[in-house]
C-alpha cells in the first residue's frame, strides 16, 4: 500500500514512523513533510488540494491521511471523496466541529453532551452584560482557528470585558474572533481523548495527558503542547464508560443525523471536574505531542487504522494497543517559542550505544530543515519531540530525559516534569 501524509509536524513524523513498521506499506509519501521526513518517505513540494489529488491519481496512491486541522477545514477530503480517493478524515462540514466553537458549543448544546455553560455573541454590550453575571475566573474565545491561541483565561471581570472588546474588533484574531464564546471556567483536571470514527462506528484510544504550558509545573505561556504521555492513570474505566456513552456515541450519532457523518479522529478536550469529563473542546485530528506517544503503543498495524476508519469498515477491526506499556513523549522546542521564531540552529544527536536506549526510544522530528550542507537545522518553534517507551511511566520518563540528553542545539528548551501529574 503506498500512503500520502498532509502536514510537516512531528505529529505527522509519528504516524510515517508507524506506517513504516507496518508490512503492507511500501511507500510513503509527504506533503510538504520536513526536512527529516525522506528518513521515512519523500516529500512533495504540492498544497493544492487538486493537484495533490492528480499526483495520488497518477502515482496509485492507495491511502491519503490528513494530520493538521486547516486542509481538513478548507475541504480536502471533500475534494478527494469527490475523486473516488481514499483519505482518513472528516469533510469540510464536520470539521466544523473544531473550525467553528460556536459550531461545536451549539451541536453540544443540542445533543446534550455536557461543557461549559456559555454564551455566544458577536454584540460587545450583550458580552458585557454577560460578564457581569458570572463568577471569575471567566472563559473567553474566539470562533474560528487561532492556531491554539484563541482562548483566555481572564482573572477578572474588566480583563474577560478586554479580551472580548480586542477580539469582536478584530484586533486579536481578525475575523476568527468577529464571534465569540464566553463560558464558565471548569475546574479540574485535562485529558486528551481520541476516537477513530468512520461515520458510525469508533475505537477510543487510551487517554493521554498533554502539557500546555511553556515551563515546569504548568506556569508560563500557552503552547502548542511541551509533552504528553499515554495512557494516563487518571482516565479510569468509569471515565472512558462515560465519554463513551455521554460523549462519542451521541457526537457520532448527532453528527449522522444532521447529514455530516464524521469520521477520522475525533479529539476530545477534556477536563474532569469531580469524577465528571465535560467537554472543553473538539478538534478534528490528532493531537500533537499526544499523537507521538500513541502511535509507538499501537500493536495492529496502523494502516488498519487509518484506512478501515476511511472505508467506513471500523466495526470489523480489531485494534490493539501494547498493555502495560507507556510512552513519555518530549518537545524540545526552539529558543524564542513560543513567543517568535529563532535563529536557525543545528542539530547534533550523539551516537546512541546503549541498547537499552536504542530500543525503547525514538525522535519524531518536527520544526527541522535539511541544510545545503546537508546538516539538520532546528528552524521552527517546536523543533522535535524525545519519546521513551517503558513497562511504566516512570521508566518511560526516564528513557526520554535519556534522549534528551544526546539531543543537542543552540537554545534549545524542554520541560523538565513532563507526566508529573502521574508520578
Ligand atoms: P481550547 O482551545 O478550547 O482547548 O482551550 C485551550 C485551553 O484553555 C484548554 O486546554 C484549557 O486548559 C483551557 N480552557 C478552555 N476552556 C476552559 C474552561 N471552560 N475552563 C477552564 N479552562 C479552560
Ligand atoms: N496538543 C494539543 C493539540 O494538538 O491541539
Amino acid at each position: 500500500m503506498d500512503i500520502l501524509i498532509i502536514g510537516a509536524g512531528a505529529r505527522e513524523y509519528s504516524i510515517g514512523l508507524a506506517l513504516n513498521r507496518d508490512k503492507s506499506v511500501d511507500k510513503l509519501y509527504f506533503a510538504p513533510g520536513n526536512g527529516a521526513t525522506p528518513n521515512l518517505g519523500e516529500n512533495l513540494d504540492i498544497s493544492d488540494f487538486n493537484e495533490l489529488a492528480n499526483f495520488c491519481e497518477e502515482n496509485s496512491v492507495d491511502l491519503t491521511i490528513v494530520g493538521p486541522e486547516a486542509p481538513l477545514v478548507a475541504g480536502i477530503v471533500d475534494i478527494f471523496e469527490a475523486r473516488g480517493l481514499t483519505i482518513f478524515g472528516p469533510s469540510a462540514k464536520a470539521s466544523q466541529l473544531e473550525g467553528s466553537k460556536i459550531f461545536m458549543k451549539n451541536f453540544l448544546a443540542r445533543h446534550n453532551i455536557p461543557t461549559a455553560k456559555y454564551i455566544e455573541t458577536s454584540s460587545l454590550e450583550e458580552a458585557y452584560r454577560f460578564i457581569d453575571t458570572m463568577n471569575s475566573p471567566i472563559v473567553v474565545k474566539a470562533d474560528g482557528l487561532c492556531g491554539g491561541k484563541g482562548v483566555i483565561i481572564a482573572s477578572t471581570h474588566d480583563e474577560a470585558k478586554k479580551a472580548s472588546g480586542d477580539m469582536l474588533s478584530g484586533n486579536s484574531f481578525g475575523d476568527a474572533g468577529k464571534a465569540i464564546i464566553i463560558e464558565e471556567f471548569l475546574d479540574g483536571y485535562e485529558l486528551s481523548l481520541f476516537a477513530v470514527c468512520d461515520g458510525k462506528d469508533f475505537i477510543l484510544l487510551p487517554a493521554a495527558q498533554d502539557h500546555k504550558r511553556l515551563l515546569n509545573g504548568d506556569k508560563g505561556p500557552n503552547t502548542g503542547g511541551m509533552g504528553a504521555y499515554v495512557p494516563t492513570p487518571l482516565a479510569n474505566e468509569e471515565i472512558y464508560r462515560k465519554l463513551k456513552e455521554r460523549v462519542v456515541i451521541p457526537t457520532l450519532d448527532g453528527m449522522r443525523a444532521e447529514g455530516n457523518p464524521f469520521k477520522g479522529v475525533l479529539f476530545m478536550g477534556v477536563m474532569v471536574v469531580d469524577g465528571e469529563p465535560m467537554i472543553l473542546e473538539y478538534n478534528v485530528r490528532f493531537g500533537d505531542p499526544e499523537c507521538e506517544e500513541l502511535m509507538p503503543l499501537l500493536k495492529t498495524p496502523a494502516s488498519e487504522l487509518f484506512y478501515n476508519s476511511a472505508v467506513g469498515k471500523l466495526k470489523d477491526t480489531k485494534i490493539e494497543f501494547y498493555e502495560n506499556r507507556y510512552a513519555v513523549g518530549v518537545v524540545m522546542a526552539s529558543r524564542d517559542y513560543p513567543y517568535k521564531s529563532s535563529e536557525p540552529a543545528e542539530i547534533i544527536i550523539d551516537d546512541i550505544v546503549h541498547d537499552e536506549l536504542k530500543e525503547n526510544t525514538h525522535i519524531s522530528f518536527a520544526g527541522v530543515s535539511l541544510g545545503d550542507d546537508g546538516k539538520l537545522y532546528a528552524t521552527g518553534g517546536r523543533v522535535l519531540v524525545c519519546v521513551g517507551v517503558g513497562e511504566s511511566i516512570a521508566e518511560a520518563q526516564e528513557r526520554a530525559y535519556m534522549l534528551v540528553g544526546q539531543v543537542h542545539f543552540a537554545g534549545k528548551q524542554c520541560r523538565t516534569d513532563i507526566a508529573y501529574q502521574a508520578l
